[in-house]
């Protein structure tokens, strides 16, 4: 590695990414563009981030969507312009490619809250269990799961599963909890939440329903079980993005991360739609930080110095990659 890319390299460490100074004249959309094309890059966009960045993207979906193209990619490089899960994702099924994400602190809550040591704890316990976990965890996480999941398909693969046989589902409890009710499986659940499905306040969204009366309420299976049993209808961010195109309402209440609305109002210009009330009125919880951690100057400089890049060793991507596929092969 020469001089100057220790350097750079050096500075990603120290803040988790790229802090370069960008020249104020310069068009950022179109230099993203230009270097996408230069670099022979693919932008994997998530529903969450800034509507610039989606914008921009060469294919925008939920994280089910984002694991299923970044196995096809055939280019050099993968840009993930979501969090590290996603990253470390697009890495283990398709590990020839470089894989790059604008800031490496773009973590997520419930992968935090499944610490590998306490998990692999767990998992003792229950010597006879299959352990299911949602991709929201670490790769790490991934190595010591029988099957992976997203919420898209999260009960197709909880159905998957012989009836007699015992399941841990981690990390997130609230998910855990609507597909206990949905499958009637009973299952072990690790305590995990996400931090921004978990903000909204039932009181304040039973208020803005009562105000709003000809609008449906829909949300994600990450939210508080009794938020979603007030829900017409609960789904994935893609699931609630087909949801709000074939339905008839005119208006929704909607309770998941607000970058969605972006793609709603793009399918659906003439419907409108209202973000969920979230219990503290002095932040934008219903924002999830992390996602929005990911600027346009962070993937400029990204694309322009092939950094931050999200390596794994071997032997993780081996042992995590056999979980994922089991989801993969479901469809
Ligand atoms: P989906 O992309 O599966 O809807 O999950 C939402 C989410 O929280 C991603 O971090
Ligand atoms: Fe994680 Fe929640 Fe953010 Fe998704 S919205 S990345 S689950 S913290």
């Amino acid at each position: 590695m020469s001089l100057k890319e220790n350097n750079l390299v050096k500075k990603v460490t120290n803040k988790g990414f790229l802090d370069i100074p960008i020249p104020k004249k310069l068009n950022l959309i179109k230099e993203i563009k230009k270097l996408k094309k230069e670099k022979n890059a693919v932008l994997l966009v998530h529903y969450y981030q800034d509507p610039l960045i989606q914008e921009l993207a060469d294919y925008l979906g939920d994280s089910l969507y984002l694991a299923q193209m970044a196995s096809k990619i055939n280019n050099d490089k993968i840009v993930m312009a979501g969090v590290h899960f996603m990253a470390e994702t697009a890495k283990i099924v398709n590990p020839s490619k470089k894989v790059l994400l604008p800031d490496l602190k773009a973590g997520c809550s419930l992968a935090d809250s499944c610490p590998p040591r306490d998990f692999k704890l767990f998992k003792k316990k229950y010597p006879n269990a299959i352990v299911v976990t949602y991709i929201n965890c670490s790769a790490e996480i991934k190595t010591l799961s029988d099957i992976v999941c997203t919420s898209s398909n999260a009960k197709k693969v909880i159905e998957s599963i012989p009836n007699d046989k015992e399941i841990i589902f981690a990390p997130d409890k609230n998910l855990g909890k609507y597909l206990i009710k949905e499958t009637g499986r009973n299952m072990i659940l690790w305590n995990g939440s996400c931090i921004v499905h978990e903000a909204f306040s039932f009181d304040k969204i039973l208020k803005l329903s009562n105000e709003n009366p000809d609008a449906k309420f829909i949300a994600h299976p990450e939210s508080d079980s009794v938020i979603l049993d007030f829900a017409s209808f609960v789904g994935s961010t893609t699931g609630l993005l087909n949801f709000v195109q074939r339905d008839l309402s005119k208006k929704y209440i909607v309770a998941t991360e607000v970058g969605i609305l972006h793609e709603m109002k793009k399918k659906c210009p003439d419907k409108i739609f209202i973000p969920a009330p979230v219990q503290d009125d002095s932040c934008a919880c219903s924002e999830c930080a992390y996602m929005k951690m990911n600027t346009l100057d962070k993937l400029y400089n990204c694309l322009l110095y092939e950094l931050p890049e999200v390596n794994l060793s071997k032997e993780i991507i081996s042992k995590a990659k056999k979980p994922i596929e089991r989801m993969l092969e479901l469809g």
